[in-house]
């Protein structure tokens, strides 16, 4: 089944053609239009921008997937696109432009929640997962530990209660120095350092719950550095990355091995840009390995926003019956 999927949530625009169903699970394109450059000069993410670019270059891109895929727009099934969660005037520049899409071609339109799309991207890089399994999802905007029961069943059981992880590592970046976004870079600099130079705090503190709290591990690093500030030392930037780093990463390990021991899954899933971090990832093989558990990971070009993981979860909604009529409307928070 083919399908034609638009994600536009935060500052990528993105606009895939997937082939799922009769055992393919396949990405024909996958454009992505990063407006990176665009709102590095602000540090952060600026809301109107993000919506005028992605009205500037959504055509465009669809073009380009179009002609790289093959397809034309006959062959499409059914326009999937990405409706909650997510800054609300990106969201709707996606929604708008799919419904008008899906209305002029009589095609079913198909709402997608995009942490659900993450979860979607390894259904692509993995051809043989199928629910049920433990899932992480960590992005510049997210952070969930979700029982998946079902391609379209699933139960958050843990979240974060104040910044997303990859927010997190942003703004510790930019103490540091490093430009919007930062994850990556601190991701290179925290090899170069060593992760027991600083004991930062757990984010993974609060008793009887699965929930993160970023702020306070993020506020013991700015205190760290006002100090080094304060006595005229120089910063040690790659110390504090890696020692930053293996805080976080022992924060998801101990989250991630407690959920594991409350769903008694036997299979550990992890998607969003965050997911992308080097370290994680080896943290997680470990842990993965020590309790004898699958880890599906999806490849680097998956991990951050694009369309081809809201096709992949699309085709899931549409079998659901999870269709919308052209009254399909955007949310900013969780739904
Ligand atoms: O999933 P994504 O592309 O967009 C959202 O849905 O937010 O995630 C972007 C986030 C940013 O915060 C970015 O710094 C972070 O993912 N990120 C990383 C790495 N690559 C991207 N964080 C840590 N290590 C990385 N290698
Ligand atoms: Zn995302």
């Amino acid at each position: 089944m083919l399908i034609l999927a638009f994600e536009s949530s935060c500052d990528e625009t993105a606009c895939a053609v997937v082939d799922m169903g009769g055992g393919k699970r396949e990405i024909l394109s996958n454009k992505v239009a990063s407006q990176i450059s665009i709102h590095k000069l602000y540090g952060g993410v600026v809301p109107e921008i993000a919506s005028r670019a992605h009205t500037e270059a959504i055509s465009g891109l669809t073009r380009e997937a179009f002609a790289e895929s093959g397809v034309s727009m006959p062959d499409i099934e059914a326009v999937a696109v990405t409706n909650a969660p997510g800054l609300i005037g990106a969201l709707l520049v996606g929604v708008n432009f799919a419904k008008g899409i899906a209305a002029a071609n009589g095609k079913p339109l198909v709402p997608v929640n995009h942490i659900r799309g993450h979860v979607a991207a390894n259904y692509l890089a993995h051809k043989d997962l199928e629910p049920p399994f433990t899932a992480f999802v960590a992005s510049g905007g997210h952070t969930s530990i979700i029982n998946v029961k079902g391609y379209t069943d699933f139960e958050t059981i843990g979240a974060t209660r104040d910044d997303a992880a990859g927010e997190a590592f942003d703004k510790v970046a930019r103490l540091l120095g490093m430009p919007y976004p930062g994850g990556a870079e601190m991701d290179a600099l925290a090899k170069e350092g060593d992760p027991d130079a600083v004991h930062f705090p757990s984010a993974a503190g609060f008793p009887d719950t699965l929930d993160f709290s970023f702020s306070g591990l993020k506020t013991a690093v700015i205190n760290h550095i006002h100090n080094l500030d304060q006595k005229g030392e120089p910063l040690p930037r790659a110390d504090i990355c890696a020692s930053f780093t293996k805080a976080v990463c022992g924060s998801i390990v101990k989250r991630l091995s407690e959920a594991l021991d409350l769903t008694g899954s036997d299979k550990l899933v992890i998607a969003g840009g965050v997911s992308a971090n080097s370290h994680l990832r080896l943290a997680l093989s470990e842990l993965a390995e020590k309790r004898g558990v699958g880890l599906y990971m999806p490849p680097l070009g998956l991990c951050g926003d694009n369309g081809a993981m809201i096709g992949a979860q699309g085709y899931y909604e549409y079998l659901a019956g999870n269709t919308a009529s052209s009254g399909l409307n955007a949310y900013a928070t969780k739904r």
